[in-house]
């Protein structure tokens, strides 16, 4: 082994120097490109190092003089994204709900609102789109329990159903079995009755007496319904609880008289707003 380099006779390319059994190793340097790349990324690295939060300690982590956070990151895009919204917002909170749907602008943002407040609280109950479910109201439909005005809905959606807000929608249908108003026999009969309506020849004696005395009041002389107490109309074959012969009967015997939180205590009133001109545009609005 001999320490000084010299030139390979084959390749014209100086020796290390170093020589293994004959064998010499030639001194092939690293491309240029390839050593001043490695160098950047050690200096991007470093540098990056410094800015942002890189290197874990036991307790947290550095955080780098820019003082970068993802959080704050989301922070910053949210608000910004509040402030663009904040003049829309501001514009239907000072237009009535008819302005809303007149104005195409208003009308576009508020159904792109609506539809995403409404996912995030009423699809639990009233499904997506509003498409309903056994107990809870299909609102795409023309068929209204407490009525289908922009005004109506608003009113519904403030205020909900049978809770404990003062103005809240109320009423009760009795409980003809269990509080013993009706006999066994009596609810077959009347549950026939009902069931007749939809197909547009209505049984005649026992269940239609017994539903003229005790039904009409509410439900009305064709079992029309009435959106005053929120009676369903009990001729169109659309049910709330369903039309299977059961389910009605049961109905009858112990009264279902479902309710609906109030939202203007969860909800700000332009959300309420923009949820109502949308739950009117989803297909049955008046
Ligand atoms: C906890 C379940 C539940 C949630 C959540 C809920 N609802 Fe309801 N909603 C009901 C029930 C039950 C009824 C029917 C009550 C009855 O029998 O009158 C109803 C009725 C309605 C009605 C009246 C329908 C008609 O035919 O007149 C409207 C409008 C309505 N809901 C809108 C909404 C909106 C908008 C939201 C979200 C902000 C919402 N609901 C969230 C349970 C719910
Ligand atoms: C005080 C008013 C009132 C009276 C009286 C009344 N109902 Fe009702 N009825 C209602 C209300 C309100 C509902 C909806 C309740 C709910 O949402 O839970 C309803 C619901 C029903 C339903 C369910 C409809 C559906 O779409 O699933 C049937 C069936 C029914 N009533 C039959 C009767 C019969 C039969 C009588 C007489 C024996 C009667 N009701 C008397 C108020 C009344």
């Amino acid at each position: 082994m001999t320490d000084i380099p010299d030139r390979d006779p084959v390749t014209g390319r100086t020796t290390t120097g170093h020589e293994w059994d004959g064998i010499r190793e030639l001194n092939n340097p690293l491309p240029k490109w390839w050593v001043y790349t490695f160098i950047v990324t050690i200096l991007v690295a470093v540098g990056y190092c410094v800015l942002f939060p890189a290197i874990p300690w036991l307790h947290g982590h550095t955080t780098g003089t820019l003082g970068y956070t993802a959080r704050g990151r989301l922070d910053q895009d949210l608000s910004a994204a509040n402030e663009a919204q904040a003049g829309m917002r501001a514009r239907i909170a000072a237009a009535s709900l008819e302005d809303i749907r007149r104005n195409p602008d208003l009308l576009a943002f508020a159904q792109t609102g609506g539809k995403a407040a409404f996912a995030e609280n009423c699809a639990a109950c009233h499904r997506a789109g509003g498409a309903g479910a056994k107990g809870f109201p299909n609102l795409a439909d023309d068929d209204w329990l407490w009525g289908g005005k922009l005004s109506d809905i608003q009113q519904t959606v403030i205020h909900g159903i049978r809770n404990t807000d003062p103005d809240s929608r109320q009423s009760a249908m009795p409980r003809f079995g269990l509080d013993g108003m009706l006999t066994s026999g009596q609810i077959s009969a009347v549950a026939d009755y009902v069931l007749s309506l939809s197909t547009g020849k209505p049984l005649p004696g026992e269940g239609a007496k017994i539903f003229a005395d005790n039904c009409v009041t509410c439900h009305g002389d064709k079992g029309q319904g009435s959106r005053d107490v929120g009676a369903p109309r009990l001729s169109d074959n659309i049910w709330l609880y369903g039309g299977d012969r059961t389910t009605v009967v049961d109905v009858i015997t112990r009264a279902r008289n479902s309710s609906m939180p109030a939202w203007s205590t969860r909800l700000d009133p332009v959300t309420i707003k923009m949820l109502t001109v949308y739950v009117h545009a989803l297909g049955g609005g008046e």
